[in-house]
């Protein structure tokens, strides 16, 4: 799928209508494993689509504080190895090496790279933006048809991992986004009261 030529990005937007696809989408939006991820994923078209769209974030001061990086399987198996390999020198539970089953098995995968710094708006907002750019890029994986998964683990917050992934100094990880084809129908969970989270102000 390809998306319909803009009409004018630039001119001015009426009041959006209600969109009951939209709606029908977002109320059963969920995750995949991301272990459970395959082909099919985004070829090199859809993902710049993909791209263009998630980077249609709320973004304070437009900083454009993240970028992306397009992960194919091949540089994943190679860094995965090296994970195992830091995973045993460092002494992480076997868990550390398990999780790196997410890391390898999709298709595709997107990582986003928060690189907030103090400036012209707080470092959280700026933080905020990557995490609203992760959201974005998962629904619009969506309308192109792919599930997706927001996986982090242990290696975002390794500072010997990072620059395994080019996470220079100063920069976080926001999220592996893994985008593909479930190979199992996804699974629903449990959701928040959200009556008990909200309260009314006049
Ligand atoms: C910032 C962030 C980091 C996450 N990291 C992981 C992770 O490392 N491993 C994992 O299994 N799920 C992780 N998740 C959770 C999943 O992506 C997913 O959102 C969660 O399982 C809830 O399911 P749902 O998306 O269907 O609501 C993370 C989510 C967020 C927002």
């Amino acid at each position: 799928m390809t998306l319909p030529p803009p009409v004018d990005l630039g001119a001015p937007l009426p009041s959006p209508v209600p969109s009951a696809e939209l709606v029908n989408r977002l109320a059963v939006r969920r995750s995949a494993p991301a272990q459970g991820l395959t082909a099919p994923g985004p070829d090199a078209a859809q993902m710049a689509e993909i791209l263009t769209l998630a980077a249609r974030s709320p973004d304070h001061g437009k900083m454009t504080p993240w970028r992306f990086v397009v992960m194919g399987p091949q540089s994943r198996a190679e860094i995965a190895d090296r994970l195992r390999t830091m995973a045993v020198q460092k002494g992480l539970p076997s868990k550390a090496q398990a999780v790196l089953a997410k890391l390898v098995a999709s298709p595709v995968c997107v990582l986003v790279v928060s690189t907030a710094a103090p400036g012209a708006k707080p470092v959280w907002e700026q933080e905020l933006s990557a995490g609203a750019v992760c959201m974005n890029l998962e629904h619009a994986a969506s309308a192109f048809g792919f599930a997706s998964s927001w996986i982090t683990d242990w290696y975002s917050y390794d500072v010997d991992a990072l620059p395994l992934f080019g996470v220079t100094e100063g920069e976080k990880v926001a999220g592996f986004i893994h985008l593909g084809t479930p190979a199992e129908p996804l699974l629903e969970r449990d959701r928040p009261d959200v009556a008990a989270l909200t309260s009314t102000l006049p």
